[in-house]
Formats: C-alpha cells, structure tokens, sequence
C-alpha cells in the first residue's frame, strides 16, 4: 500500500514543449505500449545510416515516451554504435570491459549457470557518476524461451503524483549515489574479472538533487534510485531510509511503469533522465546476450 496521497495527475505524457513525431511521415510510425511510457517505432531498419529527419523523429518520440523500441533489427556492433552516435556521444560503462574489437559495445550476459543478472534492480544507470548517461540503447541477441522482460518506469510521473508539501519538502534535497550498494554490485560480480584496469579511478560515489530538470523537456523528474542512492546529502543513512523507501515503492507504482518482452533482434533506446529500468531475473538455467552502448550525458541540475 502507498501512503496517502499525493494528487493524481492524468497520465498523459508530454508536454507543449515536446515535439510530437511527424504524423505525415510515410515510413515512421510510433505505437505507444503503455499510457505511462514507452513506444514501439515500426518502418525504420536502424542498421542503416539514418537521414536527419528520421534521427529528428525517433529523438522526438524518445523524449515523449521515454523508452523507443525496434523490433527485427540485424545489428553488428559497428551499426549499434553508428544509430547511437546519431544521437549524441558514447560514453564507456565504467566495471565492465567492452568488447575487444568495439570498447564501447558491453554485453550483457547471463550465462545459463549464472544467478544473478546485471541491472536486475530498479535503477538509472551508473547516477554515482559526476555525469551519468543521457541514454542507452540495448540490442537483444540471445533471449530465453520466456523471461528476461525489462520493466520501465516514467520518473515525471513519479514526480508530479507527489504532495506539493513533498516536492516543496525535496526541492533542494541532493542524494548521495554510490556504486557500492550490494543489490546493484552483485549483479556486476559475475563480470568481475573482465572489469578494465585503473578502477581507482573510476568515480563511484557522486551528490545529484533528488528532482532533476530535464535539460531537453524542461519537465521535472524524480531523480533517486533502490540501484545507486544511498542517502539524502546532509542526513545519516538512518534517517534517509524512510523517505527514500517512501520515495523507491511510490516511483515504481505499477501504473507509471511499462514492460518490454524481448524478441531476437529487438532494440530499447531509454532516456536515463526521466525513466528508470529494472532487467527481470525470472529465467533461471537459461542463457540471455544483449549488447549495450551508453550515450554520454550531462551533470544532472
Ligand atoms: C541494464 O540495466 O542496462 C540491463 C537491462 C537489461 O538487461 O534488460
């Protein structure tokens, strides 16, 4: 249960300052799957260099719907990298080496003798960094016979369904996010050995205001996650704990979320600003590939 209430606000997505893809557009065509988030873009092969207005609608559709997937690509990691590309610049995940030919490509494995999975937790990715992703974009290789779904979560909604008297509360709160929380790690453990050289480098630990502005939208989002957060800066652990569990079981409510059932071929292309994912371990003994590259992004503000 919930606690009391926040007002609810209609679940529309978007917002005037949105651009809304070109419905006149012959080949593009998106198809919400959830009144919270997420569509699915049909009439575009991603594997081929993409005109500049095709890249301008699939962009459009990302910030509206905040998760765009592609069913029935063929991707080699070189085409993966050049759809990314078109939107912006990659950057590396920091605890798992990329493939040796394309640095920037991570598989995401579980093998069929593996327990835990990677990202198996509700999480934007990688918020312990000063600067964490704008996006990602998962191409599914090897998917189980049934399993291995991923859920979404639409972080605006998360924010604008709270109290005013919790927005005003949260305004200028900072979260401490840390790569070190145990649910997060374990599922790197098993890629331990394949981490890059020089990880005393790598940031872990890194202060981002609990509501984030979206620098595209302008909209507000709910910038806390069960994956990374650890704390509200300033407050002890004790004392966080009962506002960003509060914080963790109201952003992920059913209603704000969408799931994605993964075929062979498929692609997700997620906004790490405003949704939040979380890969369901449910597919024991079976074997699941992905290959993941990470579009840089900005500090959050
Ligand atoms: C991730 O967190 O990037 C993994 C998502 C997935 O494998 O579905």
């Amino acid at each position: 249960m919930q606690g009391p209430a926040a007002d609810i606000v209609p679940l529309a997505v978007g917002n005037d300052k949105i651009r809304r893809v070109n419905a006149s557009h012959p080949k593009i065509e998106v198809k919400p799957i959830s009144p919270a988030l997420g569509a699915e873009i049909y009439g575009v092969d991603i594997s081929r260099p993409l005109d500049d207005r095709v890249v301008a609608e699939i962009r459009a559709a990302l910030l509206e719907h905040l998760v765009v997937f592609f069913r029935d690509q063929s991707l080699t990691p070189q085409s993966l990298i050049a759809f990314a590309k078109r939107f912006g610049e990659l950057a590396r995940y920091p605890f798992v080496k990329g493939m040796d030919d394309f640095p920037e490509v991570v598989e995401v494995i579980k093998r069929e003798d593996e327990v835990h999975n990677f990202g198996g937790i509700w999480h934007s990715d990688t918020t312990y960094l000063e600067r964490p992703p704008m996006g990602s974009v998962l191409y599914a290789c090897e998917i189980p016979p049934l399993g291995g779904d991923t859920l979404f979560a639409n972080m605006y909604l998360a924010y604008d369904t709270l109290s005013d008297g919790m927005k005003a509360f949260l305004s200028d709160l900072n979260a401490v996010n840390s790569a070190a929380k145990p649910d997060a790690a374990v599922g790197r453990i098993e890629r331990k050995t394949e981490r890059p050289t020089g990880e005393d480098e790598i940031k872990t630990e890194s202060v981002h205001p609990i509501v984030r502005t979206h620098p595209e939208t302008g909209r507000k989002a709910l910038y806390v996650n069960r994956g990374h957060t650890v704390k509200i800066d300033g407050f002890s652990e004790e004392e966080s704990r009962p506002i960003l569990e509060y914080l963790y079981l109201h952003q992920t409510r059913p209603e704000f979320t969408c799931r994605f059932r993964w075929t062979p071929g498929a692609v997700a292309f997620w906004d790490n600003r405003a949704a939040q994912h979380n890969a369901i371990n449910d597919y024991q003994g079976y074997r699941r590939v992905m290959q993941r590259v990470t579009l840089a992004g900005e500090k959050p503000a």
